[in-house]
């Protein structure tokens, strides 16, 4: 007999069904017993006899036919989708017996240790919160694919196995069995592909893109975490400003509708005063702190292109080394910052020179950046040259991408918005793991799959490795 899904059963009164899923809960009364019985959709509660539900614990697997009827009306529950009506058991199949779980699944969890929870994410992950969250976060990457798509917008994948890229962060590295010595690096970003995507002519890529940096965990950030990637080619600073406000507006109408968004056009705040007003470059702008469901966006631009890093001595890319310095002259709200004259960019200048980057704020979260390149490779030169670099040391790191500026580069630019952020913001969650199905502790560990661990000596014999390490 076909299965219905508990959440269909409304629709069957006075029909035979067959469902399945786990048994939620049991309660005895007398000669008959009441389960509740839970799958990917919802639950139903179903009357069985004492003898058919026999020793039925929480969390078996079942599978139940039985005729669906309506509740008596003393006995409706209108506060769940199928509280109309209940099912009467007429087989019972035990697919699988389970132990008794290690945590409570009813509640919040946010009372339950994490290592604890990660540990048995898969049970953790039964909970309702946490399956509401993951099912809202399928509707965002859903609803971004549809809208990017209007827009004309390839998805285009990149490769995970690459080399090292200029996000600042430190790199996880896999090394080549092939080429003893010599490591891949997983992308901290696409940056690099998606700027060699506009050289290669697609004018307008995106990907829903998963990224690695080593750093050290928060509540908002994660070794692995995903942006919704995005560049353009023949576009202006406002033009990138444009398509991400009117896809957040869209999302928030769409999947989150009970919230309220501050304001629109979010507010273009230059750097200088976020950090005069609020002293943060995320700055929670929301009048109303209190209202769970205040989303105050805005967008935090004129960044400084360089910063001086005291330990190393030398100036650093804000954002990153192929972000185009602007001009100097302030802009008004709505339009698109030029190019500085090469002869202005010099080390001398380097603490004036301002960059067309932009950053995507929320309730005092980062959860987007994202810059206008800069394509001439001399003017990229010196900027490597003021970040220290040899001209050598450049060619060496970026020179496959310095070769492909040469053979006609459009003018072109992009953002990253982090998709993680976004969720957990807007879920007022306290963190990012929250909408993340499988994420790392916060000291970077996989304790389900017990990872990071040791590989066998085989393995690493095959790659040229030896570990010195004991962990
Ligand atoms: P950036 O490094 O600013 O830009 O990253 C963009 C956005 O990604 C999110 N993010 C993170 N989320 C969770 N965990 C992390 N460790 C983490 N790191 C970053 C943030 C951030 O705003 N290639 C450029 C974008 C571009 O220039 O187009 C980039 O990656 O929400």
């Amino acid at each position: 007999m076909k299965r219905t899904f508990t959440a269909e059963t409304p629709l069957q009164k006075g029909n035979k069904v067959n469902i399945a899923g786990w048994v939620q809960t049991r309660r005895d009364h007398g000669k008959i017993v009441f389960i509740d019985v839970r799958d990917m959709k919802g639950v139903v509660q179903v009357v069985c006899t004492n003898e058919l539900a026999k020793e039925l614990r929480p969390e078996w697997v079942v599978e139940i036919e039985g005729t669906v009827k309506e509740r008596p009306d003393a006995m409706k529950n209108p506060a769940i989708e199928t509280g109309g009506i209940e099912i009467a058991a007429e087989k019972i199949t035990v697919f699988s017996k389970a132990k008794t779980l290690p945590f409570a699944i009813d509640t919040d969890g946010y009372e339950i240790g994490e290592e604890h929870r990660l540990k048995y994410r898969y049970l953790d992950l039964r909970r309702p919160r946490l399956k509401r969250n993951l099912i809202l976060r399928n509707r965002v990457t859903q609803l971004i694919r549809e809208f990017m798509l209007e827009e004309e917008f390839v998805e285009i994948e990149t490769p995970i196995l690459t080399k090292s890229t200029p996000e600042g962060a430190r790199d996880f590295v896999v090394p080549s069995r092939m080429y003893p010595g010599t490591f891949y690096a997983l992308p901290q970003s696409p940056q690099q592909y998606k700027q060699l995507l506009q050289i290669a002519g697609f004018e307008r890529y995106f990907q829903i893109a998963r990224c690695f940096r080593d750093e050290d965990p928060r509540a908002d950030r994660q070794p692995e975490f995903t942006q919704l990637d995005l560049e353009m080619s023949f576009v202006e600073q406002e033009d990138i400003l444009d398509l991400t406000e009117r896809l957040y507006v869209s999302l928030v109408k769409t999947v989150f509708p009970e919230k309220k968004i501050q304001q629109v056009p979010f507010p273009r705040i230059p750097y200088k005063e976020a950090m005069k007003k609020w002293k943060s470059d995320k700055p929670d702008i929301r009048k109303n702190k209190n209202d769970p469901n205040e989303l105050a966006f805005a967008f935090i631009v004129d960044f400084p292109m360089f910063e001086w890093k005291e330990k190393e001595k030398r100036w650093d890319a804000v954002h990153h080394p192929f972000t185009k310095i602007r001009n100097p002259r302030p802009t008004s709200p709505g339009q698109s910052p030029g190019g500085r004259a090469k002869s202005e960019i010099r080390k001398e200048n380097a603490k004036d020179l301002l960059a067309q980057q932009y950053d995507l704020v929320l309730n005092g979260f980062e959860i987007g950046g994202g810059s206008i390149r800069e394509t001439d490779p001399e003017i990229l030169e010196t900027v490597f040259e003021i970040m220290g670099h040899t001209k050598e040391e450049t060619r060496e790191k970026f020179g496959h991408l310095l070769e492909a500026f040469e053979y006609g580069v459009p003018p072109h630019g992009g953002n990253a918005p982090g998709i993680d952020r976004f969720i957990a913001v807007v879920l007022n969650e306290p963190s990012i793991r929250e909408v993340i199905a499988f994420p790392k502790t916060g000291d970077s560990r996989d304790l389900m799959m017990n990872s990071p661990s040791e590989i066998a000596p085989t393995q690493l014999k095959e790659l040229h490795l030896r570990n010195d390490a004991k962990p």
